[in-house]
């Protein structure tokens, strides 16, 4: 635990600074349960993952990232998916911490929810994020998932989550998240 409050990590799979899924997990902050605090990582500044990089030393990104992920009670994930699957920054981050010892996504609640500009609203990411953190011993809340299709109608000009059925979905994902660090909680 990180103290009297569960502390959240945000990551987005999107560098894009008007990015949907940055929105979607601002407005998860905004929808937290009491007792819930989200901070959002920059995952924005990693170099690619290369092993000779790694060999001549962690980079101080990664090694922020890896303290971030294992400071915090549970990790929120809000990714578009491109070309069907896991988006570039997010897997460099994922294989980043995932060389280091101890590992930060081992035994770690993770929560998902991905936004496009697509009707499906990105569904194929979760599952082969599902497949990647499942290999790391994560924690992967398994419903609700929260889909968010057509996301350009949803927000808007200033980036805030308008659509009051999202808010809700978001708001259920959130609670689940909660119980869910409390029944994978390590003693
Ligand atoms: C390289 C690339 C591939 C994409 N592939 C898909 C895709 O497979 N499915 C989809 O629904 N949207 C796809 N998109 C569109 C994204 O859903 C859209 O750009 C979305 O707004 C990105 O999320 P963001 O707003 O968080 O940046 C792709 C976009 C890019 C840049």
């Amino acid at each position: 635990m990180a103290g009297t409050h569960l502390q959240i990590l945000g990551i987005c799979g999107s560098l894009r600074r008007k990015s949907s899924n940055l929105a979607a997990l601002r407005a998860a902050g905004e929808l937290m349960p009491q007792g819930m605090k989200l901070e959002i990582a920059d995952i924005a500044d990693l170099p690619m993952f290369n092993q000779d990089v790694l060999d001549a030393g962690v980079p101080a990104p990664v090694a922020r990232l890896k303290a971030q992920i294992a400071a915090a009670d549970g990790v929120l994930v809000a990714s578009p998916e491109y070309n069907f699957s896991v988006t570039a920054p997010l897997k460099n981050a994922i294989d980043w911490v995932s060389r280091l010892p101890d590992q930060p996504f081992q035994h770690k609640p993770v929560a998902l929810l991905s936004a496009s500009i697509g009707p499906l609203g990105g569904a194929r990411v979760q599952y082969d994020l599902r497949k990647i953190l499942v290999q790391l011993w994560a924690y992967v809340l398994p419903r609700p998932e929260v889909f968010i299709g057509m996301a350009a109608t949803k927000f808007d000009a200033d980036g805030r989550l308008t659509d009051e059925t999202t808010r809700k979905f978001i708001g259920d994902l959130l609670t689940g998240f909660r119980d869910w660090i409390a029944r994978t909680a390590r003693k």
